[in-house]
């Protein structure tokens, strides 16, 4: 998909499904390396991303078949797996560098490319690579690539990352499952996707407690074996549709929708005005008059999410009154806002702040996507615009909303892909 057409004025109102998370499922499928023999994961969404990951596997020998009749991937892992992961699929997605723990813990080498991924401002890897060489790998960045050697290989060690970033606990742990001895994360990342993640390496026979706090304990073991999970559901598309609910003045029921995972934004809607309420299997949001104004500050989780960002700034940008953003994790997630001027909303950005006056309606314009949230939340911004927006680069959306125009237009917006 290249360009959508979103024409202003809806109020979404019905019922959406939300499937598998984007940044569970590519984790899990890189993390059933670590088992030769066949593993399955269920529930798994269905966007390009699923593709790319399926894609760097199958170049590291396994054999990948994505059932898309019933949401399911069939990993078959050899005993004796590549160990490198080249640019040209690295570049698409930033998890690809997920198969760095995977492939050291197996094959006691790995040489992934530097990952491109969203253009949300600079993404490093030391606390990854910090980690590896306190389990004594050696680890150098050359040409492009990192590569990570352990021939005697991965001791238990204690490692305190700087920040708790959600893809370095992820490689670590990955990585410390078939280490000799223990290792301690502190200050490990507590995000749902991470404990999604531990869950399904116990599953594979791994020993690991600590999951959803600061501290994660992995007692290595010496064979993991092939297992079957189910993606958990992705709470940044059901934020994203509690969001669209609020903006629209609409009612949208998210099946599947955690709120137990999205405490913050929820709460954020309610001070905005909206009425949240959940369901046997799922939660509803639904709005009556335009949203008031809210502050937010993000941060790792359980803090408010950065990649709800867009939503929250979006919606404040039609709300009555005044507020502040500040984003604490990624300092690039700004670039969005140059789009959102385009539409008319009021805002200043200065520093890693963004003061926002809202307006009561934004005006059409062409809009380009410059990563996949910022995609996602220009089309909310474009469905309370007056006019029709033609949003660019609309590819980004895909990697990680599937099948966006037809839910949005199941909700009665007037969206379409040219
Ligand atoms: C993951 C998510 C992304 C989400 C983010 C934060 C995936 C594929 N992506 O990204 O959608 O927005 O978590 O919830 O799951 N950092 C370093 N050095 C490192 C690692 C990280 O400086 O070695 C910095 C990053 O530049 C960033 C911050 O730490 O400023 C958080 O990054 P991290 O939590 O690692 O995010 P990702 O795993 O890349």
């Amino acid at each position: 998909m290249e360009r959508l057409r979103v024409v202003g004025g809806a109020k979404l109102v019905g019922t959406v499904r939300v499937s598998g998370a984007k940044n569970s499922a590519l984790k899990l499928m890189a993390a059933t390396l670590l088992a030769p023999g066949q593993s399955k994961i269920t529930n798994l969404p269905a966007i390009a991303d699923v593709e790319y990951m399926a894609e760097l596997l199958t170049r590291l020998g396994c054999k990948v078949d994505i059932k898309r009749d019933s949401n399911e991937v069939l990993i078959d892992v050899p005993q004796k797996l590549g160990h490198r992961a080249d640019y040209d699929m690295v570049r698409k997605m930033r998890a690809s560098i997920n198969v760095l723990g995977p492939l050291i813990a197996r094959e006691l080498v790995a040489e992934v490319a530097l990952p491109g991924g969203d253009a949300i401002g600079s993404r490093g890897l030391d606390f990854h690579i910090n980690g590896l060489t306190e389990m004594g790998a050696e680890v150098s960045s050359e040409h492009g690539f990192i590569i990570a050697k352990a021939p005697a290989g991965l001791k238990g060690a204690k490692i305190t990352l700087e920040f708790p970033s959600v893809g370095a606990t992820e490689n670590i742990m990955t990585a410390a499952t078939l280490a000799t001895g223990t290792t301690v994360i502190d200050n490990a990342a507590r995000e749902p996707d991470v404990v999604d993640l531990g869950e399904f390496l116990i599953s594979m026979g791994a020993k690991i407690s600590g999951l959803g706090s600061h501290t994660i304990t992995i007692e290595g073991v010496s064979k993991l074996t092939p297992t079957t999970h189910a993606t958990l559901a992705d709470r940044i598309v059901s934020g994203t549709w509690a969001f669209a609910a609020a903006m629209t003045q609409g009612d949208i029921t998210i099946e599947n929708g955690r709120a137990d995972h999205l405490e913050l934004p929820l709460d954020k809607l309610v001070e905005a005005g909206a009425v949240v309420t959940t369901t046997k299997t799922g939660f509803r949001v639904k709005m009556d008059k335009r949203p008031i104004a809210v502050d937010v500050a993000t941060l790792p989780y359980p803090g408010f999410p950065t990649d709800l960002q867009p939503m929250v700034i979006t919606l404040n940008a039609i709300a009555e009154g005044t507020s502040i953003v500040t984003e604490n994790v990624f300092e690039g997630r700004f670039m969005f806002v140059n789009e959102l001027l385009r539409l008319g909303a009021k805002i200043q950005v200065d520093g890693h702040h963004a003061a926002i006056t809202g307006i009561k309606q934004l005006s059409a314009a062409p809009v380009a996507a410059t990563d996949i949230r910022a995609g996602a939340g220009l089309v909310l911004a474009a469905l309370v615009s007056d006019g029709v927006t033609i949003i660019e680069d609309a590819f980004h959306i895909d990697r990680g909303y599937p099948d966006f125009p037809a839910q949005l237009q199941s909700l009665g917006a007037d969206v379409s892909r040219t």
